[in-house]
This record gives structure tokens, C-alpha cells and sequence, in this order.
């Protein structure tokens, strides 16, 4: 990129307080009629310019799953698609480091080359809870797991010369009343889960920017909280970049620049927000009243200034509109293809290649690529599961497949319109499942070899998921037409395959034994069709591990607070299952899930062996050799636990300290696996600091959480 000198000083000496008021606010609103238009058509918001100091825009965009921008531009035959990457919950579900930084770097190269200069991603929240209706925009239930999939995510991000962003800091964990909700968490939870997947990519791979959360964090706004945005952020853990607000987030805005939140988005709040008033004048008379000095705006505006530099505007980059899309393509497609998750499997895959497949449920063509919201995306195309079969020569039931195309679109065209919302999104109300008669369910049964089931789910930003019947639990249409499918192919001595075409968990456990393999696509992005047949067909070996609990009954989920009380419009949701998160609750309090985290299957089979631990400076190394045993080749994640022992602090029973996926291993072929696990990461946080207990830990080494396979203790003195 051309090299452009600024000089941050001078530029800042050269700014009136004015002009450094006005650019610690965004630009405004520019998708509303009769503001300035966006640079870049459907981008999220922009910094102001100072033409007068040749301080050009710089423009922000979403989001976790791909760029999101709009595709049209009026009078204009070009078109701006970007690639749909599979959702985050399926890029943590590969474990696998060089391919989320793959994923950053086909990413950041589309950022660029269609002029944006900060991608608004990734969020790395916690799951807490499964409803939570951006889960699917989020990692894991686990800090490390989220932690790392972040940091190789940015560093690809960045090495493209465009900056990413973590949001939404910090412990933001549902929808429900998201932008007044109070959340009250014990500090310990707080650093020990929820900063820690922040203090971790941070550290790691130096994020240009952060997003503070809409909600409160016990009792005060997080874009108003110093503690956490300059106490914790930059004294402790040497963040160095500048932080955003959300997108109207907060309700002071001199209060927002006063903590250390550098710049406000996307400005110009109260265009939209009636009983607002304009941030510039709320800071404005601070500035007067002498709450906020010039050496303050001096230090938010050097902040932004020192990352805005380093942005393709700034060094007058000449963006060309045209990303590599192809390649982006086949990356997007082997993250997929690595975030397959197969969690029950009676032989019923891989299919052979003569195998005639009935493929049931109208998600086959309806396939749902990732969730709504500005977690959404909108690529060139979504090869659906139907034609991804169909591509790759798979032997369909072509006949039983039109049945459901007739039928989707006389459904939609009567009592299931698809809608607007008033953000213009498409609401797609949910087609009722049970469409085929017992007598015609048999008829394909005898004429085929397998059945597929296909269920989808979709959410999204703003509202939570329900726990009701066509959400969390299977619709009764779906169950009647699952019961149908089960009963006529298993009388034939034939299988069933259901997919879940899904964002975050469901349940599974009352309905699991109604089929023989369930294998969880997630929402694979825009090569769903092409991940799902490889897979099926075996060409792929599933790799994934589930990156997050499937509870057995929603009734045994830890975060009994969600989403907070009052129940029908919260004000507060306490996070009174502590550091008991996922796993950590379930192993602790003995609790079976329905499938653990970690937890995935494979065509194949491996052993692990050769244990040995040993201390290196500060780290504790892990050494030990997996091999596969099975005939057909594959992929393992090997994930590190480790069980402290009795202290003063309490503890979860075990927790992941560190993880490796092996390369593609033929049958009968090994490979040594060094882990290291720095001494540090044993810390707990016992209300005021890290405190590191002495004595007998266990180190584990499992396939999965539940699925240990060699342990040792190790004796820290
Ligand atoms: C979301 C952010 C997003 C921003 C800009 C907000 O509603 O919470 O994740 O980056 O909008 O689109």
C-alpha cells in the first residue's frame, strides 16, 4: 500500500477543540434518507473526515460470518457480493487454528478490496445459555477455545492491512432487553470466563479495536465503565488500539468519552433515538463545564488517530471492488467442511456411492446459510443440500425432491409469506414439516436406500430464542413427520440420517433414538449443499467437536437467570452459576448432557499414547502420539483438561487448558502432539487476584470432555 505520512501530533495540535469533539463521534447515520451517503453501500458506519487536515473516512462493516455490505448499488451493474463463511459456533466446531486464520485472511483481503478499513468481528461472547439468539455469531461456551479461534481470526484479519474488532466487551450474552439489561457477575466469573477470551486475542494477536456491550455491567454501562475499558483493557493487559461503542449503546455520551470509550457509533444517535441529544453537544458541555478537557479528547483522538493510519484509506489504498471470490470460496467451504459435526452414527454414514438417498424436509432447499441481524451476509449464492447432492453426483430421489419444491412454493405463496421487518430483513416464517402421507413416506422408503430428515433453525440479532415447540424442542409437525420417516425406513431394515441445519443447540434427546445418525451441519455458510454432500458421502471425514453442550433437558442448564428478571421485561440478569459454565457445570455437578463438549465423531478411530509431561520454563509441555486405527483417513482434536487439586479456591472439576487438531492421518499413520500449557493459565481468580494453588494436578487428555483417554498428575511446588 502507498505510504501517506501523518503526523499524529501535529494533526492534533492543528485540531480545534471543535473538530476534536466532533471526531470522537461517528459520522452518523448514513443509511437514513437525507444524510450523506455511505462510501461503501450497506457498511455499518464511518469516521468523519477533516478535509481540512487531510484526515480522510474510514469506514466500518460487519461481521463475524463474512463482510456484510450490500450487494446493489443503484445505477449500477456492478454487483458487491461477499463471501458467507460458515457461522462462528461451526469455525470453533474445526478446533482448528490455521483455518480460522485462513478464514480471517479471505476476510480481511474482502474488507480491503471493497474499501472497507475495520471488519466488526469477531464477537466473542460466551455461550451461557442456548437461547441466546446471537449465539450462532459467538465461539464457544469455553474462554480458551474462544480466546484462541479469536486470535488466529485476527491475526488473518490484520495481515491483510485492515483491523478487526472484538465485541462485544463485555458479557453480553443475550438479546432480551440488550441495550438496558444490568448484568451482575462476581468479578471472578467475570476475568475467569467472560475477559478471558478478550485478555487472550488481545494479548495474542493485538486487535485494532474493541466494541464495547450494550448492556450494563453490574450497575453501569460498559461504554461508561473505566474500570473495564482502561483499568482492565489497557493498564493490565496493554491493549493499545481505540474502542467503539456499539451502535447506540450508553446514555451518556460525555460519560463514554470521560471512561475511555474513544469513539461513539455510529454517531448522531438521536436521528433515531427521539429523547436523545446530539453526543457532539452532550460533550460539548462537559468540555465547558471543565468535566472533560482538552488533554482527554487529546488522548481519544492520538488513540484513533494511531490506528486509523495504519487503514487502507488512510494510506489512499485504491481498493479494486474485485476480491478473489473463487478462493475464498474453497476456504469458506473447508472451514465448513471441518466444523461437521457427527454426533450419533449406528453405521448409517458414510453413504456408498450407489446408495439412493430420499432426501426429506423442506430445508434441503431452504437452506439456512447463517443467522440474521449484522451477523448476516450476502454472497454471490447458497448451494442448497439438495443441489450440493445433486453437484456431486450423489443418487437422489429427484422425484420426492420436487414434491418439496411444488410444495415450498405453494406454502409460500399462501399462508407462509415471506415478509420485511421494518430493518428491511426477511422474516421466513418456519414451513410446517409434515408433508407427506404415511403411505407415500413408505413408497420412498422402498424405493430408496436412506432417508435424510433435514431440520433448520434460524435466529438472529435482536430477539432470543424461545423455548417452545419449532425452536428449542422439535415442532410437533417435525416429531409426526420424524416418527413417520423412522417407522417406514426402519421396517425396511434402512436408515435415517437427520441433519440439523442449526445455530446453537437443541434438544436432541427425546427424539435421538428415532434415528441413526445425527450429523450437525450448523449453518454452514454459502457452500452448505457442497460441505454436506462430501461429508455424507464420506470424500470428508467429520472432524468437528462440539464447541458447546448439548444439554439433555433445557431444565439442566446452568444459567437459570435467562434472560433475567422481571421475566417479561428484564432489568437484571444475574450470572449466579458463576464460573459454572458449561462443562464446567456439568462435570462438576454431575449433570449428562446430551452430547459433552469436545465431543464429535468420525468415520474413523484413533488411539492416543505415549504420555509424558514435563516443565519448561513456564510452561508445563504435554507430549503424547495419536494414531488412527480405522481404515479411512481423518482428523482428530486432542484437547488438554486439567483437574486441580483441593485448594482454598473452588474449582470445576476440570477445565481445557490447551488443544490440537492433527493433520489429515491415513489409516495406520501417527502423529506426536506438544501442547503447552503456560503455568499461568492454572490461575484461578480468587475474588482479587490470580492465585495459582500448589500441589497434584491431573492432567487429561481426552477426544472429547468425557472421552478421556490418557491422564498423569503433575505436581506443581
Ligand atoms: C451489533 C454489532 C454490530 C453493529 C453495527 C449492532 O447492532 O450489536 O455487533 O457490529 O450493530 O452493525
Amino acid at each position: 500500500m502507498a505510504k501517506v505520512e501523518f503526523d499524529i501530533e501535529k494533526l492534533i495540535s492543528e485540531m480545534t477543540v471543535e473538530e476534536k469533539i466532533n471526531f470522537v463521534v461517528g459520522a452518523g447515520i448514513l443509511w437514513l434518507p437525507n444524510n450523506p451517503a455511505p462510501k461503501v453501500k450497506g457498511e455499518a458506519g464511518e469516521t468523519r473526515e477533516i478535509k481540512r487536515l487531510g484526515i480522510p473516512k474510514a469506514v466500518l462493516a460487519d461481521g463475524p460470518a463474512g463482510l456484510r455490505i450490500d450487494p446493489e448499488r443503484e445505477n449500477d451493474e456492478n454487483k458487491y457480493h461477499a463471501t458467507a463463511f460458515p457461522i462462528e459456533t461451526m469455525l470453533a466446531s474445526t478446533w482448528n487454528r490455521q483455518i480460522l486464520r485462513k478464514v480471517g485472511e479471505a476476510m480481511g483481503e474482502e474488507v480491503r478490496e471493497y474499501g472497507v478499513d475495520i471488519l466488526l468481528a469477531p464477537a466473542i461472547n460466551i455461550h451461557r445459555n442456548p437461547l441466546c439468539g446471537r449465539n450462532f455469531e459467538y465461539y464457544s461456551e469455553d474462554p480458551l477455545l474462544t480466546g484462541e479461534m479469536a486470535a488466529s481470526f485476527v491475526e488473518g484479519v490484520q495481515s491483510q492491512g485492515v483491523g478487526a474488532c472484538l465485541k462485544h466487551f463485555v458479557a453480553n450474552e443475550q438479546e432480551t432487553n440488550r441495550m438496558s439489561v444490568d448484568t451482575i457477575v462476581s468479578e471472578r466469573a467475570l476475568r475467569e470466563i467472560y475477559l478471558k477470551p478478550f485478555e487472550i486475542a488481545i494479548k495474542k494477536a493485538k486487535p485494532w479495536t474493541v466494541m464495547s456491550s450494550y448492556n450494563k455491567l453490574n450497575g453501569k454501562y460498559t461504554s461508561q465503565n473505566k474500570w473495564l475499558l482502561k483499568d482492565v483493557l489497557r493498564d493490565e493487559w496493554g491493549f493499545e488500539g481505540f474502542v467503539m461503542t456499539d451502535w447506540f449503546a450508553g446514555d451518556n455520551a460525555a460519560e463514554q468519552i470521560k471512561s475511555w470509550n474513544d469513539l461513539l457509533m455510529p454517531g448522531n444517535t438521536y436521528q433515531i433515538f427521539k429523547n436523545r441529544r446530539p453526543e457532539i453537544e452532550e460533550i460539548k458541555g462537559a468540555y465547558e463545564r471543565g468535566e472533560i478537557t482538552e488533554e482527554m479528547l487529546n488522548e481519544r483522538v492520538r488513540t484513533i488517530l494511531k490506528v486509523l493510519v495504519n487503514t487502507p484509506a488512510f494510506k489512499g489504498y485504491k481498493y479494486s471492488n474485485k476480491p478473489n471470490l473463487e478462493e475464498h470460496a474453497k476456504i469458506a467451504y473447508e472451514a465448513g467442511c471441518e466444523g461437521v459435526v457427527l454426533l450419533k452414527n449406528n453405521g448409517a454414514l458414510p453413504i456408498k456411492p450407489e446408495t439412493r438417498v430420499a432426501i426429506f424436509g423442506t430445508g434441503q432447499i431452504e437452506t439456512i446459510k447463517g443467522g440474521t441481524g449484522s451477523g448476516d451476509t450476502h454472497p454471490r449464492y447458497v448451494v442448497n443440500l439438495l443441489d450440493g447432492l445433486i453437484e456431486k453426483g450423489i443418487k437422489i430421489d429427484e422425484e420426492l425432491s420436487e414434491v418439496y419444491k411444488q410444495k415450498i412454493s405453494e406454502l409460500r405463496a399462501s399462508d407462509y409469506k415471506i415478509t420485511k421487518n421494518e430493518w428491511g430483513d426477511n422474516i421466513i416464517p418456519r414451513l410446517p414439516q409434515d408433508l407427506l402421507a404415511e403411505e407415500e413416506i413408505k413408497r420412498y422408503a422402498t424405493v430408496n436406500d436412506i432417508g435424510v430428515f433435514v431440520i433448520t433453525r434460524i435466529s438472529g440479532e435482536g430477539v432470543d430464542r424461545k423455548l417452545v415447540k419449532g425452536d428449542f424442542y422439535l415442532a410437533d409437525d417435525e416429531i409426526h413427520m420424524l416418527s413417520k420417516l423412522s417407522k417406514a425406513f426402519r421396517e425396511q431394515g434402512k436408515k435415517l440420517v437427520v441433519v440439523l441445519n442449526v445455530g446453537a443447540p437443541i434438544e436432541i434427546e427425546s427424539w435421538k433414538d428415532l434415528c441413526d445418525a445425527i450429523l450437525l451441519i450448523w449453518q454452514p455458510g454459502q457452500e452448505a449443499g457442497r460441505i454436506f454432500a462430501d461429508v455424507i458421502s464420506g470424500k470428508v471425514n467429520p472432524s468437528g467437536k462440539l464447541p458447546t453442550t448439548f444439554p439433555k433437558r433445557y431444565e439442566d442448564v446452568p444459567s437459570r437467570s435467562f434472560p433475567g428478571e422481571p421475566k417479561d421485561n428484564p432489568e437484571v440478569v444475574v450470572y449466579d452459576e458463576d464460573i459454572y459454565v458449561g462443562y464446567r457445570y456439568y462435570d462438576t455437578f454431575r449433570v449428562e448432557p446430551a452430547f459433552e463438549f469436545g465431543f464429535g465423531l468420525s468415520y474413523t478411530t484413533f488411539e492416543y499414547s505415549n504420555l509424558k509431561i514435563y516443565r519448561d520454563g513456564g510452561d508445563i509441555v504435554v507430549r503424547f502420539e495419536v494414531i488412527n486405527t480405522g481404515e479411512v483417513a481423518g482428523k482428530e482434536v486432542a484437547q488438554v483438561y486439567v483437574r486441580a487439586p483441593r485448594g482454598k479456591i473452588d474449582k470445576p472439576y476440570q477445565e481445557l487448558k490447551g488443544f490440537d487438531k492433527t493433520k489429515l492421518l491415513g489409516p495406520g499413520e501417527k502423529q506426536k502432539i506438544e501442547i503447552r500449557i503456560p503455568v499461568s493459565s492454572l490461575a484461578s481468580f480468587d475474588g482479587r487476584c490470580w492465585v495459582i494453588e500448589k500441589g497434584e494436578y491431573e492432567i487429561r487428555i481426552g477426544a472429547s470432555s468425557r472421552d478421556i483417554r490418557l491422564k498423569q498428575t503433575y505436581i506443581l511446588d
